[in-house]
């Protein structure tokens, strides 16, 4: 099976689980971090797309969000977050997905988010562009922030909400369409698909934004950490800011920058 074709087959198949645990009676706990949820979906999905992985590529690397790293040597690593969205999967909204990347040489290489409720696949492959559902997306073509919608969101715990209220006050000179989607992967994909204008959060980890980079990257979009420098995939506490060129600049420029 070509690869593209695999990691599609595999989203799909992780999205078939979350779809049928969706709205149904379930279990959930809080993880180490305040504000950080679990259910038995995220470990049915992830046993699902580890497994389809390990027999696939079984030389390969893994790091997935619940199950931590494992695997062989590591010129190919997938980077797994088998439910992004699990608190808006607790409440029954349906706004969550299943993000899978490989990154070879430290760059993703091959991306997919799926949203099941939605039936939408978001997939893109170094250098091939992004499509959705197979046609081609691109980030907006806004210039500007005015009337944009703007996505803006921080973690609790990291205790840096103070910055964030800042960044919210700045942008809502210009607008005040803000979202607070809660799921990073998905709204990473909106904005590669021009449904988003920008988004900014920190605090993120390596499974919520390495499929989300190559999708953004394939649409057009530009994608920084809060000082304008790459993002370090394997980093801890990531940081995004991401649009069209010029929605980035604002954003880094405009808002990010002045409340330094
Ligand atoms: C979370 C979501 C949320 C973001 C958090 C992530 P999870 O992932 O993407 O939108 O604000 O930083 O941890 O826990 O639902 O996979
Ligand atoms: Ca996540
Ligand atoms: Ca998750």
């Amino acid at each position: 099976m070509l690869l593209e074709q695999f990691v599609e087959d595999v989203a799909k198949g992780a999205g078939e689980i979350l779809r049928s645990r969706f709205r149904t009676n379930i279990d959930w706990r809080s993880k180490s971090t305040p504000g950080d949820v679990v259910t038995s979906a995220d470990i049915e999905s992830e046993r699902y797309v580890l497994g389809r992985i390990k027999d696939e590529y079984p030389d390969d690397c893994i790091l997935s969000e619940e199950s931590g790293e494992s695997g062989g040597q590591c010129g190919r690593l997938w980077i797994v977050d088998p439910l992004d969205g699990t608190r808006n999967f607790t409440m029954g909204i349906p706004f969550f997905c299943v993000s899978i990347a490989l990154v070879e040489a430290g760059e993703p290489t091959c991306g997919v988010v799926y949203d099941p409720i939605h039936d939408e696949l978001f997939l893109a492959a170094r250098g091939s562009g992004a499509f959705l559902n197979g046609e081609r997306i691109e980030v907006s073509s806004e210039s500007s922030i005015e009337d944009g919608i703007i996505s803006v969101s921080w973690v609790k715990h990291k205790g840096n909400h103070i910055k964030f209220i800042e960044y919210i006050e700045e942008i809502s000179r210009d607008t005040s369409y803000f979202r607070r989607f809660g799921a990073a992967a998905l709204v990473m994909a909106y904005v590669a698909a021009g449904r988003v204008h920008g988004y900014l959060q920190g605090g993120l980890h390596p499974w919520d934004v390495a499929a989300g980079l190559l999708i953004l990257k394939e649409a057009g979009a530009l994608v920084t950490d809060f000082q304008g420098r790459p993002v370090n995939l394997l980093g801890c506490d990531i940081e995004i800011v991401t649009g069209s060129a010029q929605i980035h600049s604002i954003l880094l420029n405009d808002v990010i920058a002045k409340r330094a």
